[in-house]
């Protein structure tokens, strides 16, 4: 039987690669939701553009959208506080399944992404290894509220639901406010056009905290999987790469794949050092041949300073997905090497 994907927000971090497997499976054809809309694939993937803030705009351009039969709400909008991020993140969840459920009759799922903001990672250090039925934190908390907004839509449908959490996701999309792969790959770039090493720039307890990440690539497959598979319907599943990493046994090594020593990390702000970077990310594009990309787009400081912040344990547990029947894993090091290869190959960095 054939599937159409509605991938809500398919030019993120996490969008362009689920976009990239679904379109590369035999029985999906994939429709794409962002602003900025894409380059078609004709047969296999097409592109709307939308502002999903705008439940009049979201309605019209969803409302031929009668052959939709999974939903994937990847979409993401960032704001300055935790509180701010609710509402809009909210909203757009909301206007994407009120504009499709009275058209697309054939509706079978509805595919939700979260993250460790689930068990306040992101305020300080939280229980680990955290576990999907850990008992939740005081609000404001949009993934939470994005979950319990799907929990109560789909009662009495015949649609289910499921919920992705993994860590920071290492992908190769560009123009993303929470990408730390790209990070990583234009601060070891600029050190290198500089002639100087490659610094942690995190706080000093983070060099040594144990983390882990979700390879993008390996969040698709598990996405699709829990989208397809009854055993996962109306539940949550951490998914991450399977092993865990220091900074300081990962960064060095880091370090030698762009020819650079590591020196002892120094802490610094990314968004503030990389301020003025602008001029010289031009001239490296000229000296080096390297593809237009423009500063902003690679631009993920604070994030980078975030992830770089946290001096505590940073893992879940995700036996939950392998008991469930997902077994795929991907090797952190290699995955980052991966990365950094996709784009010098897309001659992003020298
Ligand atoms: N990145 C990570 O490391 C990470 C880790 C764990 C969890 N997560 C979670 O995963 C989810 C997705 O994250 P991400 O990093 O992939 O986000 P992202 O890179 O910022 O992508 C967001 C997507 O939403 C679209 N979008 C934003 N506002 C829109 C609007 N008003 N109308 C239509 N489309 C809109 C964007 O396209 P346009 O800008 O063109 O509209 C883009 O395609 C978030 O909930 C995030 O918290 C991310």
């Amino acid at each position: 039987m054939e599937n159409v994907a509605l991938v809500v927000g398919a030019r993120g971090v996490i969008g362009t690669n689920l976009v990239e497997h679904l379109a590369s499976l035999p029985d999906w054809q994939v429709i794409g939701l962002s602003r900025r809309g894409g380059v078609d694939v004709p047969g296999r993937v097409r592109h709307v553009a939308v502002d999903l803030l705008d439940p009049d705009d979201t309605r019209t351009q969803l409302s031929k959208l009668s052959d939709v039969t999974h939903v994937f709400y990847v979409a993401y909008q960032d704001r300055p506080t935790w509180a701010e991020l609710v509402a809009p993140n909210l909203a757009m969840l909301v206007n994407v399944v009120d504009a499709i459920e009275p058209v697309a009759h054939g509706l079978r799922h509805v595919s939700l992404m979260q993250g460790y903001k689930v068990y306040g990672a992101h305020l300080g250090p939280f229980k680990t290894p955290a576990r999907e039925d850990d008992p939740p934190h005081l609000p404001p908390e949009f993934n939470v509220d994005q979950q319990r907004f799907l929990e109560e839509r789909q009662q009495g449908k015949a649609w289910t639901w499921s919920a992705l959490r993994p860590s920071v996701v290492g992908g190769a999309a560009l123009g993303n406010p929470m990408n730390l792969a790209v990070a990583i790959a234009v601060y070891a770039s600029i050190s290198k056009e500089l002639g100087v090493p490659l610094r942690f720039p995190g706080k000093p307890g983070a060099y040594d905290a144990l983390l882990e990440v979700t390879d993008a690539g390996l969040l698709a497959k598990a996405t699709v999987w829990a989208a397809t598979s009854p055993a996962a319907a109306n539940q949550a599943f951490n998914i991450t790469n399977g092993d865990l990493f220091r900074w300081s046994e990962l960064w060095p090594r880091l370090a030698a794949w762009f020819g650079l020593e590591a020196a002892p990390p120094l802490q610094m702000s990314l968004q503030d050092v990389m301020a003025d970077k602008e001029p010289l990310w031009k001239q490296m594009q000229a000296a080096h041949g390297l593809a237009t990309t423009s500063f902003a787009e690679v631009s993920s400081w604070p994030f980078a300073d975030f992830v770089f912040g946290w001096d505590y344990d940073f893992f879940a547990d995700s036996s939950k997905s392998r008991r469930a029947g997902f077994h795929e894993y991907v090797e952190t090091e290699q995955m980052f090497y991966d990365i950094f290869a996709e784009l010098r190959r897309q001659r992003i960095i020298p």
